[in-house]
């Protein structure tokens, strides 16, 4: 009854532990949880209003599967403005959240047998996209060593006559690594050598600290641009997660392509929520800065208390709001270590399995600064316990 395509994707591996601590929540523990994949804070207000004027004045029809032409255009502009990138709106398409867009473009993309080189951990989402477009993820490896980034040699190794493209995230989820210029630049120039494209998902771009800046890989040069599917949206810069507004931009042809999939499967992003998104672009960027900045301090002090635990490794992330764990010197799998630190110490954390990595757990900051102190204090408890087991150091 199912067919073998749907047969080959997981389900997510982070559903046990987040039911468990719902679970928890419901008996009426105080869980502290570190798992969110978003935003803690509301849609600022006047996003909030822009919809609210746009469903008065009428804008809940169908609209073109692209997405609404003012909006395609103000998106036009912001990659130019923010990422120096020249696309027509044409060159636009606006989708589901961030995740359509990467849906999209792989379906498109993909033949048959097509390798995809997925730096890992990855995202969730990516070998499954790929699965499901019937092409083979390709896992490239990264550790604690080489601060979690790919190295040009590791990505000219993986390489064989079958690979087409790589997904590249930065700033990137699970490990807040946020890749630079010159790194993106040695990437770049390995893309091209091997005549590979680049899917680049950039939806954390706006939260970087520490004076890192966000760099598109496709503003690199005018060859990586032709050869660059940029993704992003506007869940977690704008604290729209529930809204499902994100886009692509690239190559007219697969842009093209990618739309026309759309319009025979969901058709347009909800056409209320695509003027909300286009306040969001055009309106006062404050608030913006206000939630980095908050994001920035409970960063620091997360980090901070991280550091003087026994056993567990870390490279301070510069960027999303995710801390990326090394616990291999517990000796525990990443589930085990979740599961003790939830039953005995009600703090919940994701279990690194889920991006592809045993050996590292991944601890969100988008809560706030009280249920970090209180949190901390917990696990510190907890792995002072494991003291005895542990054989690698703390701080790097
Ligand atoms: C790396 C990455 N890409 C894409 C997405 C999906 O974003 P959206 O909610 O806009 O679909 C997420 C969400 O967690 C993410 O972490």
């Amino acid at each position: 009854m199912l067919s073998e395509r749907i047969l080959q994707i997981q389900p997510s591996a982070t559903l046990e532990i987040t039911a468990r601590a719902q679970a928890m929540r419901a008996a009426g523990l105080d869980v502290c949880s570190f798992a969110a994949g978003e935003p803690d804070f509301d849609t600022p207000a006047f996003i909030r209003e822009a919809v609210k004027t746009a469903l008065d004045q009428g804008k809940t029809r169908y609209g073109p599967a692209a997405g609404e032409p003012v909006l395609r255009k103000a998106i036009a502009q912001k990659l130019h403005q923010d990422n120096g990138l020249t696309y027509e709106p044409e060159q636009v398409f606006v989708t589901n959240g961030c995740k359509q867009a990467l849906y999209n473009l792989v379906q498109v993309m993909i033949q048959p047998g097509d390798e995809v080189l997925i730096p890992a951990p990855y995202w969730v989402s990516y070998p499954e996209m790929v699965r499901l477009a019937g092409g083979v993820p390709v896992l490239v490896t990264t550790s604690r060593e080489t601060d979690y980034k790919i190295t040009p040699t590791q990505l000219a190794q993986a390489v064989t006559p079958r690979t087409r493209l790589l997904m590249l995230n930065s700033p990137n989820n699970p490990t807040g690594v946020v890749y630079c210029r010159e790194e993106l630049l040695a990437l770049a120039q390995e893309i091209l050598r091997h005549d590979l494209w680049v899917i680049a998902d950039e939806i954390y771009e706006k939260l970087v600290y520490d004076g890192m800046e966000h760099i598109s890989i496709a503003a690199l040069g005018r060859e990586i641009y032709d050869r660059t599917l940029v993704c992003n949206g506007f869940a977690k810069a704008y604290a729209m997660t529930g809204w499902r507004v994100g886009y692509g931009a690239g190559p007219q042809a697969i842009i093209t392509a990618a739309a026309n999939l759309q319009g025979h499967s969901t058709s347009n992003v909800c056409t209320f929520a695509q003027h909300g998104a286009l306040a969001a672009l055009q309106g006062p960027q404050e608030e913006l800065h206000r939630m980095r900045q908050v994001f920035s301090e409970r960063r620091r002090v997360m980090v901070d208390w991280l550091q003087t635990m026994p056993g567990l490794g870390l490279v301070p992330p510069a960027g999303a709001f995710y801390i990326w764990v090394d616990m291999r010197a517990t000796g525990l799998t990443s589930t085990q270590f979740c599961q003790q630190v939830l039953e005995q110490y009600q703090v919940a954390l994701v279990p690194g399995r889920a991006f592809g990595d045993d050996q590292h757990v991944r601890l969100s900051y988008a809560t706030d600064l009280a249920t970090i102190e209180k949190g901390m204090a917990r696990l510190a408890a907890y792995v002072g316990n494991l003291a005895p087991l542990s054989v690698g150091e703390g701080k790097r």
